[in-house]
């Protein structure tokens, strides 16, 4: 039970198609998890990424060398340094992606941390932290991105949430609360985007639009849950109706089919990916 290697995964490698070709993606993240993994989706439709990462250069340079190994599309990958909670360094990323690749079509907002501890034994620090990466961390990508997609008309902005948004769970009060913030700010930004380009007479009937959505993803196999003790990590997979964990590329194929220029009608949208924890 729970053998995470026995299930059949789309594999994201080489190009298997081209519903993003020419697009560029900013994945924050980026280089491990489910990042990477989206980033691969991503590139196997044919979209250049550029992976963020805050601290583990020796993890960027190995995402760089498998990109590169595995993936023979027309797109290409990069990676950049800094730290999400810091609304400098998001604004710098920005600008260096532009500059190496000229544009921004796809943000997918899925740097995230966990500090878990039961709410009442959980500093302020731990509140604070979590909440400036996950929650802070997202609105601060997500501000100078969507200037540059206002400004072109066209955008694709996707959160990485959790069912713990949604359900809360026991030792996790700053996550939860940081990724529920993340649907109000998915909602909000997914309404303005659409405001801006229909005030300035640019919401077109077969457009591409800019859409803002959020996937929210159950417990997937990464090193997140490496600090989940064994015994909390059985509890949570025996409520979990398919049996399993959830494999990274189960969650990057939902984000590039959000990504794709014919999922323009969607938007606003929580995407839940959890194997049917939430019922
Ligand atoms: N669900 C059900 N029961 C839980 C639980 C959970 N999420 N977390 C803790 N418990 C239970 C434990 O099984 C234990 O029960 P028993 O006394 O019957 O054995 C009790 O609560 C106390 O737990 P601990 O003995 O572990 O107490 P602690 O104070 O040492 O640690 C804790 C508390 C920090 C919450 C720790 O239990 C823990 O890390 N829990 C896991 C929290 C979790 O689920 N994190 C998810 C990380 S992955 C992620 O966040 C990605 C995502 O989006 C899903």
């Amino acid at each position: 039970m729970n053998n995470i290697s026995s299930t059949i995964i789309e594999p994201a490698t080489g190009a298997i198609g081209e519903k993003l070709a020419g697009r560029v993606a900013l994945v924050t993240g980026g280089t491990r998890g489910i990042g990477a993994s989206i980033c691969r989706s991503l590139a196997s439709q044919g979209a250049s990424v550029a992976a963020g990462y805050s601290g583990n250069k020796d993890r960027a340079d190995q995402f760089i060398k498998e990109f590169e190994r595995d993936l023979d599309g027309p797109g290409r990958a990069t990676v950049h340094q800094g730290n999400v909670s810091r609304p400098e360094d998001c604004r710098r990323v920005v600008q260096e992606v532009l500059q190496e690749h000229g544009r921004i079509d796809i943000l997918v907002n899925n740097a995230g941390i966990t500090m878990d501890k039961m709410a009442m034994k959980m500093s302020v620090e731990d509140w604070n932290q979590v909440i400036a990466v996950n929650l802070s961390g997202s609105f601060y990508m997500a501000q100078p991105v969507l200037e540059h997609m206002v400004e072109r008309g066209t955008g694709r902005i996707i959160f990485v949430s959790s069912v713990i948004g949604e359900t809360g769970n026991i030792g996790q009060a700053n996550y939860a609360a940081s990724k529920a913030g993340m649907l109000g700010l998915t909602k909000t930004l997914a309404k303005e985007a659409a405001f801006i380009l229909g005030r300035s007479g640019r919401l077109e009937e077969n457009g591409v639009g800019i859409t803002v959505n959020t996937v929210t993803p159950g417990f997937v196999a990464t090193e997140m849950l490496e600090n989940v003790p064994e015994k909390v990590l059985d509890k949570i997979r025996s409520q979990i109706p398919v049996g399993r964990l959830c494999h990274p590329e189960e969650i990057a194929r939902v984000v590039h089919f959000l990504a794709a220029d014919a999922s323009a009608y969607i938007t606003g949208q929580v995407w839940g990916v959890n194997g049917g924890l939430d019922m």
